[in-house]
């Protein structure tokens, strides 16, 4: 295969990675050649200040976290500067195990409109951001192995077409309103100012600082935040001490009862 495989990624707590990147190095262990993949890692706010730009020579597998049903809107700015320039690309979502709903078809309209050919599309399931149990430990070596199969056909379909069409997958347009989670009473809820809490446990170390997507955690105050939270759990989910917690309860409601809703297993869903 002539081509330079990329991967393209937001992932605050690193399931996204895991997808793109797996689906990356099977694509280059089918190439028996002595490339590497090149990584574009968007997560952290001094990667987004950059734009990309791709030849016709390149292949790109492109991940971002399903949030609100949608695409999350803070990548919406970097990810209309990517320019594609005829380059192929894989679009990838990885949701919670509640639902994807139009966030695979909004990627797959945004790559299409900055000049990127759609190969190949999917929606794999990761841990939910705001749970240690639901769809935990996900992606899991089924996952995995659907994923290899997976970069196995999209390897395929680049040695033995030289056109691509677009490609279908399952979402609408007009997109969704984003997802709003209900209170007991049916009421919509807005979360959008709930913000993690910082308990004794802190020891200072000022990792959740460095790893804050949205560079929103004060270095000097690591209780205190500056900018918006996003509540993509990386400061919660990795914090060494597990000093970071959540105690709104409308928050808390919609993450128990998700727990409860969505108990059984969602397969990942693929497109070429
Ligand atoms: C703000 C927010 C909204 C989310 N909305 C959804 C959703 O609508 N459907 C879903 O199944 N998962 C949802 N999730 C869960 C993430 O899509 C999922 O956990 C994903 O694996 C996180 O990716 P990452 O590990 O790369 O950060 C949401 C997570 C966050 C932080
Ligand atoms: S990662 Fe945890 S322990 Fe380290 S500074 Fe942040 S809250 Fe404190
Ligand atoms: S403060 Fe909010 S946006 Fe920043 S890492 Fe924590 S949950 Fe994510």
């Amino acid at each position: 295969m002539n081509k330079k495989i990329n991967t393209m990624y937001f992932s605050a707590t690193g399931t996204t990675k895991k997808i793109v990147c797996g689906i990356a190095s099977k694509l280059l262990d089918n190439t028996n050649e002595t490339l590497t993949v090149n990584t574009i890692d968007f997560t952290l706010p001094s990667a987004r200040d950059k734009s990309v730009a791709f030849t016709e020579d390149d292949v790109i597998i492109v991940g971002v976290p399903v949030y609100a049903g949608r695409v999350p809107n803070v990548l919406l700015k970097y990810l209309n500067s990517a320019k594609g320039n005829g380059a192929l690309a894989v679009a990838v979502v990885v949701y919670g195990n509640r639902n994807y709903d139009d966030a695979l078809i909004e990627l797959r309209d945004i790559l299409e409109l900055n000049d990127f050919k759609i190969i190949g599309a999917a929606a794999f399931i990761g841990e939910h951001s705001f749970s240690k149990i639901l769809a935990k430990d996900r992606p899991d070596e089924k996952d995995i192995n659907i994923l290899k199969d997976f970069a196995n056909k999209i390897y395929t379909k680049i040695i033995t077409e030289d056109k691509f069409e677009s490609v279908d997958v399952n979402g609408n347009n007009p997109y969704k309103k984003y997802y709003m989670p209900e209170n007991k009473e049916g009421i919509p809820v807005d979360i959008r100012k709930v913000t993690p809490k910082t308990n004794s446990n802190c020891i200072n170390c000022k990792l959740c600082v460095s790893i804050c997507p949205m560079g929103s955690i004060d270095n000097n105050d690591v209780s205190k935040l500056n900018g918006i939270c996003i509540k993509c759990g990386a400061c919660i989910k990795k914090c060494p001490t597990n000093a970071k917690y959540y105690d709104d309860k409308d928050y808390l409601r919609h993450k128990e009862e998700l727990e409860i809703d969505y108990a059984y297993r969602k397969e990942p869903e693929l497109f070429l």
